[in-house]
C-alpha cells in the first residue's frame, strides 16, 4: 500500500467539548475497532447477594485485531501515517497483546512491524506469537543475560538503535511506539465518551485490570471530567502500583493535567488502586486458573489469565471480603480481551490432565 493510499484511510478525529481542557488532542486516528462494544448482565459466579455485575465487551472490539489495544492503536497509527512512516518499532513482552495488535494493524495498513521481545526465554510461537508470526512482523529477542531492570537504558535504547538502523537502510520514515507518551493514551477517553451514550452513569463502580494504566487512565479522566460520581477500580495485575503511577504521571503530563515537575493531578484523584493481587505478574495461581475455568463453562464469558481472569477473580474476591470498597451496588467490569493468551499452552495442559471431562462410548 502505497504512502498515499494510507493517508486516505485518516480520519479526523472530532473530540468531544469536554476534553477541551486537555492537550495534544489528536487530530486524526484510523478506525479499526468495532464500536460500542456491548454492556452486558453477566452473571458471575461467586458475586455476593445484593451486588449487580455488568461486563463491557472490550474483548468484541474485532476478531484478531481485538480487545483494548485497537482502541489505543487507532490514535497511535493514525500519527505514525500523518508523520509519513512505512514501518513501526516497539517492544514488549513474549505473549503480549500490545505487540501482537501493533503487527496486525500495521500488516493491515502495509507497514512493517519490529519488536524487541524482552523476556525472550520464554518466545515459542503459540497463542499472540502466532498471530504475530502470521501479521509478519520482525521480532528481536534481547538475549537473556541483559538486565532489564532498567527499561529505558536496556530496552529502549535497543529499540532506537534499531530504528535508527532501519532508517538507514530504507530510507524510510521509522515511527516509534512508546505507550505513555502517545496520543494513543486517548484511546480510552475516546471510550468513556462511547460509554457515556451507553448510560455509563447509572454505575456506581467500573473495575478494570491494570498494567501501566493506559485504560485505566482514560476511563478515570474521562469520568472526572464529566464529573460523573463512578470509583474506578484499577486492579494492579501488573508489576506494580508503582510502575502504573510512573506510567500514569507521564499521561496525565501528555495531556497537561499534571506539570513536568509533578505538580498539578496526581493518578490517584481518577482512579484507586490495588496492588500485590495473585502470585505476580503472568503467574496464576490455582484457584485463578478454575475461576477462568468455572466462568468461561457457567457464562460463555473467555477471560485471559494474565489480565482479564486474574482482574475479574480479584474483583469477586474484593466484593466479598471488602465490600466497603465500593461506591454502590452496580459494577462495571472491563474486559480488556486477551483470548489469544488462552492458546499459550498454559490452559491446555490443565485440560490434558483432567479427563473426566470427556467420556469413552
Ligand atoms: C488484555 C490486556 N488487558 C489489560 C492490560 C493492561 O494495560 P493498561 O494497564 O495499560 O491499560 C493489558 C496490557 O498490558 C492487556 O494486554
Amino acid at each position: 500500500m502505497d504512502t498515499n493510499i494510507r493517508k486516505q484511510l485518516l480520519v479526523k478525529y472530532n473530540a468531544p467539548a469536554w476534553m477541551e481542557s486537555l492537550q495534544n488532542i489528536p487530530t486524526h486516528r484510523i478506525k479499526a475497532a468495532i464500536e460500542n462494544t456491548p454492556i452486558e448482565r453477566w452473571y458471575l459466579p461467586g458475586v455476593p447477594d445484593g451486588f449487580e455485575v455488568y461486563i463491557k465487551r472490550e474483548d468484541l472490539t474485532g476478531n484478531v485485531l481485538s480487545g483494548n489495544k485497537v482502541r489505543l492503536f487507532e490514535f497511535a497509527f493514525g500519527e505514525a501515517i500523518q508523520h509519513d512512516c512505512t514501518s513501526i518499532c516497539s517492544a514488549g513482552r513474549t505473549q503480549s497483546n500490545e505487540m501482537r495488535t501493533m503487527a496486525i494493524m500495521a500488516s493491515s495498513l502495509g507497514m512493517s512491524a519490529h519488536i524487541v521481545v524482552f523476556d525472550a526465554e520464554k518466545e515459542n510461537n503459540e497463542g499472540n506469537n502466532l498471530l504475530l508470526c502470521m501479521s509478519g512482523a520482525h521480532r528481536y529477542l534481547m538475549p537473556n543475560n541483559v538486565d532489564k531492570s532498567d527499561v529505558d537504558k536496556d530496552v529502549w535504547t535497543r529499540v532506537k538503535m534499531l530504528a535508527e538502523q532501519i532508517r538507514k537502510e530504507s530510507g524510510e520514515n521509522v515511527y516509534i511506539f512508546k505507550a505513555s507518551t502517545n496520543p494513543c493514551i486517548f484511546g480510552y477517553l475516546n471510550v468513556f465518551d462511547e460509554m457515556l451514550r451507553q448510560d455509563v452513569e447509572s454505575f456506581s463502580d467500573i473495575v478494570v485490570g491494570c498494567v501501566a494504566g493506559k485504560t485505566s487512565f482514560g476511563l478515570g479522566v474521562g469520568s472526572h471530567l464529566n464529573g460523573c460520581n463512578i470509583k474506578i477500580h484499577s486492579l494492579v495485575i501488573g508489576q506494580s502500583k508503582a510502575y502504573a503511577v510512573t506510567a500514569m504521571n507521564k499521561m496525565l503530563q501528555y495531556v497537561g493535567l499534571q506539570a513536568p515537575d509533578g505538580s498539578g493531578s496526581a493518578p490517584e484523584e481518577f482512579v484507586h488502586m490495588t496492588e500485590n493481587l495473585g502470585a505476580g505478574y503472568g503467574i496464576s495461581t490455582q484457584e485463578e486458573i478454575e475461576f477462568v475455568k468455572q466462568v468461561a463453562a457457567q457464562t460463555g464469558i473467555f477471560l485471559g489469565l494474565t489480565y482479564s481472569g486474574k482482574a475479574a477473580y480479584h474483583m469477586v474476591k474484593q466484593l466479598n471480603e471488602q465490600p466497603e470498597q465500593f461506591r454502590g451496588k452496580k459494577i462495571l467490569f472491563i474486559h480488556t480481551g486477551d483470548v489469544f493468551g488462552l492458546f499459550d499452552g498454559r490452559m491446555r495442559n490443565t485440560y490434558d490432565n483432567e479427563k473426566e471431562s470427556v467420556t469413552m462410548l
